[in-house]
């Protein structure tokens, strides 16, 4: 998933620019890659996907990957069937502002400059989720998909949710959630079962998003 604050003033880009320094020195550590997103109309996007058996090194080697890949991009959630494997495997990480960093200055924008509060890192892990108990209350948001680039719509989902899940080690936890954890672990969710957010939409509108998006390939 991708969040609105990151269109809204390109902070992600900066933040990206950074991060391509880390991994040159980082590089020498470990074997981390950045693998491709698949975008729509890719079928593969429709693949369900497989619950995980084995917690195994290949598994953790995918997980880093896919932070590795998410960071890039950058997002805040992704499904391991966007990179081209259907394993139920969900990363997030919503990268809140950190109150206690600095305030950096913004030098993305050319002509005006302001500044950003620095974003703490808080990955997280899911692999075979559940929901259990979503709220018959719900909330919209505004979402973005690294697989459907630059197009945002609200979708309207269960404000709250219990979730449970397994770690890297197969251990079992459970958590309720709310707000954009809540609307993230949900959409990313949705991946896993073949579905976007762009499904979520009518007809007529999902079929205006993926005219837009048709319009600004065509562009760049
Ligand atoms: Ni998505």
């Amino acid at each position: 998933m991708k969040a609105l604050w990151r269109r809204r003033c390109a902070r992600g880009v900066r933040w990206a620019e950074g991060w391509v320094e880390n991994r040159a020195q980082r590089s020498y550590l470990a074997q981390m890659a950045i693998r491709e997103i698949i975008e729509v109309p890719d079928p593969r996007l429709k693949v369900v996907s497989e619950p995980v058996t084995t917690f195994d090194a290949a598994l953790k080697t995918l997980v880093e990957d896919m932070f590795e890949t998410m960071y890039d991009a950058p997002g805040i959630g992704l499904a391991a069937v966007q990179v081209g494997a259907p394993l139920r495997v969900l990363v997030i990480d919503l990268q809140p502002d950190d109150p206690d960093a600095e305030p950096e200055v913004c030098t993305a924008h050319g002509g005006h400059s302001h500044t950003h509060q620095p974003v703490k890192r808080e990955p997280r892990v899911f692999i075979n989720p559940e929901i259990l108990d979503p709220s018959e209350e719900h909330s919209v948001y505004s979402e973005g998909c690294l697989s459907v680039p630059e197009i945002y719509a609200e979708v309207e989902r269960p404000a709250r949710i219990r979730a449970r899940w397994q770690d890297l080690d197969g251990k079992t936890h459970e958590a309720d959630m709310d707000g954009l954890m809540a609307t993230c672990l949900q959409h990313e969710m949705d991946h896993l079962e073949g579905i976007l957010f762009i499904d979520h939409l009518s007809r007529l509108k999902r079929q205006m998003a993926l005219k837009k998006l048709d319009k600004l390939r065509k562009v760049a």
